[in-house]
């Protein structure tokens, strides 16, 4: 169908064209031939020489002279001033009634071209002559009509021969043009089937080339959200799965009473850490389809900063101080502008990672700096720290550096990529330094803003 419309389309205004180029010059010939001055002096010229001639002549030679003058295509006539034809027999020229007298009352002594109607190339001039001193009227006929319709033939002929080899090289070249954009329509075709690994090739750097490109880089982009879509969601098939696994053997182990009484509160502990680590898991999946969607939340405000930050230390009291950490606050006062429930998570997250991940009697420090470029936050804990071949992947879904690791401080991976993807929301940028055995430090770097309230902050 595509095929078919575009060479039609192609083939069409190329005939259109020439067909149109035909009659446009076939018209435009007749009307400037028909105008055409240089011809009508050509015959002036001529006339006035044959006149000349004649006139030189014996009136009793005239005869014989304008027979001679036949032979060579002039066809002349010659009138007294009285009407009487001078030959007895003459070829017929053109003329109307009044042309006698019209040649002898034109003031000029020029020959006069006599009007000459439809006629293109054919042209009758008048002028009037003394032979032994009477008056007569010359004139004389040239006549290229047929001449004229050849060339015309001609033209028109070579113009229709250029439309029968243009639509033939028309149609061989728009298959070049057509055959790249059937490709693509069923590489397109192949995609919406659910084949994103289809690629086409393509040497031009035209705007077809150019097209095969781009259609080359969507399906690889297209590949890769599809790959992240399958990996998602067999990430969250697994993090569900595997609580579930460990709620429903101990269930069922208590259930079937093979727990020793002491022991049971033990594992309904372990059940109540599982079913809190799914609740978290669906709090942050859901916080994360939020954040991916165009419309969420986000409203942003200038506040304390540091208010911010000591807030998140006191609501996550219990957890520090249940791993007798000791936390070291140097928070300069700063307002910033920003999405306080958005940056709260950001804080949080930072610091639960950070007190997840220290050894107990361990340290973290919490600083805010505020210096030329911005405001910089930085949350450093005494932890295992992070492999270097992790750091890259640390803000992926589901990244984890332990993925064996089922024990309590177990999450799910998606703290960080919240982080990240609240910092860009934001245009922050988060940097990590780690040392594996040493600890790790996640600073947020806040960039000096020109924010809605024109406040720099
Ligand atoms: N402060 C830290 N010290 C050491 N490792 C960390 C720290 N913060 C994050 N990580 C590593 O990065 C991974 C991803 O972190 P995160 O996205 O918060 O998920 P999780 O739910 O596992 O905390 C964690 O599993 C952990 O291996
Ligand atoms: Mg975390």
């Amino acid at each position: 169908m595509l095929k078919r419309s575009l060479y039609v389309r192609i083939v069409g205004t190329f005939i259109t064209v020439v067909v149109l180029s035909v009659l446009i010059s076939y018209f435009t010939m007749s009307f400037f031939f028909h105008n055409e001055v240089i011809f009508d002096e050509e015959v002036k010229n001529v006339t006035s020489g044959v006149a000349e001639i004649i006139e030189l002549t014996e009136l009793e030679d005239v005869p014989a002279l304008v027979e001679t003058f036949q032979t060579y295509y002039f066809n002349i006539m010659i009138f007294h001033e009285s009407g009487e034809p001078l030959l007895d027999q003459y070829p017929s020229i053109p003329l109307s009634d009044s042309s006698i007298i019209d040649v002898f009352y034109s003031a000029e002594e020029d020959p006069v071209i006599l009007p000459h109607g439809k006629r293109e190339a054919s042209r009758v001039a008048g002028i009037p002559i003394e032979i032994e001193q009477e008056p007569y009227a010359l004139f004389l006929h040239l006549d290229y009509e047929e001449e004229m319709l050849s060339i015309k033939k001609l033209v028109v002929s070579s113009l229709l021969f250029v439309l029968l080899i243009g639509s033939l090289l028309i149609l061989l070249a728009s298959r070049r043009l057509v055959t790249p954009i059937k490709k693509l329509t069923n590489a397109a075709k192949e995609m919406a089937k659910g084949n994103f690994s289809v690629r086409l090739k393509s040497k031009d750097k035209d705007e077809v080339g150019e097209l095969i490109t781009s259609f080359n880089h969507m399906a690889s982009e297209v590949e890769k959200i599809d790959k992240m879509r399958e990996d998602f969601v067999s990430s969250v098939s697994h993090e569900i799965q595997s609580p579930l696994t460990s709620i429903r053997g101990f269930t069922k182990a208590i259930q079937d009473e093979v727990v020793p009484k002491q022991n049971e509160k033990e594992y309904l502990d372990i059940i109540y850490q599982e079913t809190e680590r799914l609740s978290r898991l669906s709090e942050n999946l859901l916080r994360l389809a939020s954040l991916d969607s165009e419309h969420h939340p986000y409203h942003p405000e200038v506040y304390k900063l540091d208010e911010q930050i000591r807030r998140t230390v006191l609501a996550t009291e219990p957890q520090w101080k249940s791993k007798n950490l000791q936390i070291l606050l140097e928070l300069d006062t700063v307002e910033i502008y920003a999405d306080q429930d958005l940056l709260e998570q950001v804080w949080l997250n930072l610091f639960i990672n950070a007190i997840k991940y220290s050894p107990p009697e361990g340290e973290i420090h919490i600083h805010i700096q505020e210096d030329t470029s911005g405001v910089k936050v930085s949350i450093k804990d005494y932890g295992k720290g992070i492999p270097e071949e992790a750091i890259p992947y640390l803000f992926d879904r589901f990244f984890k550096v332990d993925k064996a690791r089922t024990n309590s401080i177990a999450g799910n991976g998606l703290g960080l990529s919240i982080v990240k993807k609240i910092v860009m929301i934001h245009h922050f940028s988060i940097e990590v330094s780690s040392k594996e055995g040493e600890g790790s430090v996640f600073t947020v770097l806040i960039p000096k803003q020109q924010n809605d309230t024109g406040q720099t902050s």
